[in-house]
């Protein structure tokens, strides 16, 4: 299994931080916040990976990764997406090559995490994995709507919903077989001009092949002052690992 690490975008809700630099270059404890997912993958054997970013300092990112081996990975590729606010799904359609008819786990480049995923690599076959997570404040995120008559099926996605139908949030770590490419090529772009991940989890889900997993262990994304500094504190008390 191949990984691929999106870490576009301009970081407009942590201006003015993100003028400084890209926001997945901005330090959570002891490290720059892109380290952790790359960690998470590395934990779970994946060595092979893609980095897609965007934005004003797409340099500084060779300068702290260099070819990655010092943070164990094998294979560090990167690739530049020219619209920074092009979208997750718009991100993820630039890994096609490097995918190569793989699947690939994907994890967004503010998700920290000490959950360990190695078994759901292992094991994962074909369709979309995707990890849910419960959280107190749904409407900031990808929300799944379950079955009521078969509580465990997920029937869709929703993306920031005004009325969240439950509180397990799609956490922005995924897998997905070579279709996805196919999927991304087929979905428009939403209300705020972005080619959407959750439209690209629904497209699985009409096909019956979304699965879902909980995310056991601590989940943060780090988009907003709030949760960045959630983060902190959570990674500082743990002492950083
Ligand atoms: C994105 C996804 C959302 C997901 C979240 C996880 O949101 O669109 O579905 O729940 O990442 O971090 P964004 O950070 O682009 O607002």
């Amino acid at each position: 299994m191949k990984g691929v690490i999106l870490a576009g975008g301009l970081g407009t809700r942590l201006y003015p931080l993100t003028h400084v630099t890209n926001k997945h270059l901005l330090p959570i404890y002891d490290k720059p916040m892109i380290f952790y997912p790359i960690q998470t993958l590395v934990k779970a054997g994946i060595t092979e990976v893609l980095l897609v970013t965007s934005g004003p300092h797409v340099g500084h990112f060779l300068g702290v990764l260099k070819n990655g081996k010092e943070l164990g990975l094998k294979h560090l590729e990167y690739a530049y997406q020219e619209k920074p606010d092009g979208g997750i799904a718009d991100a993820l359609s630039l890994a096609e090559s490097f995918a190569d008819g793989n699947s690939v786990t994907v994890i967004l480049g503010d998700n920290t995490t000490d959950a360990d995923i190695s078994e759901d690599v292992r094991n994962f076959k074909e369709g979309a994995l995707i990890f849910l997570k419960k959280v107190d404040d749904p409407k900031r995120f990808g929300v799944a709507v379950f079955d009521e008559k078969d509580p465990g099926k997920v029937i869709a996605i929703e993306e920031k919903p005004q009325s969240p139908k439950s509180n397990m949030a799609v956490t922005g770590l995924y897998m997905y077989d070579s279709r996805v490419f196919g999927f991304i090529n087929n979905i428009k772009p939403s209300d705020r001009g972005e080619l959407e991940i959750t439209d690209v989890n629904n497209a699985y889900v009409k096909e019956g092949k979304l699965r879902w997993a909980e995310l056991k262990g601590y989940w943060s994304d780090a988009g907003t002052f709030n949760s960045l500094a959630e983060a902190n504190n959570y990674w500082a008390n743990k002492g950083g690992k």
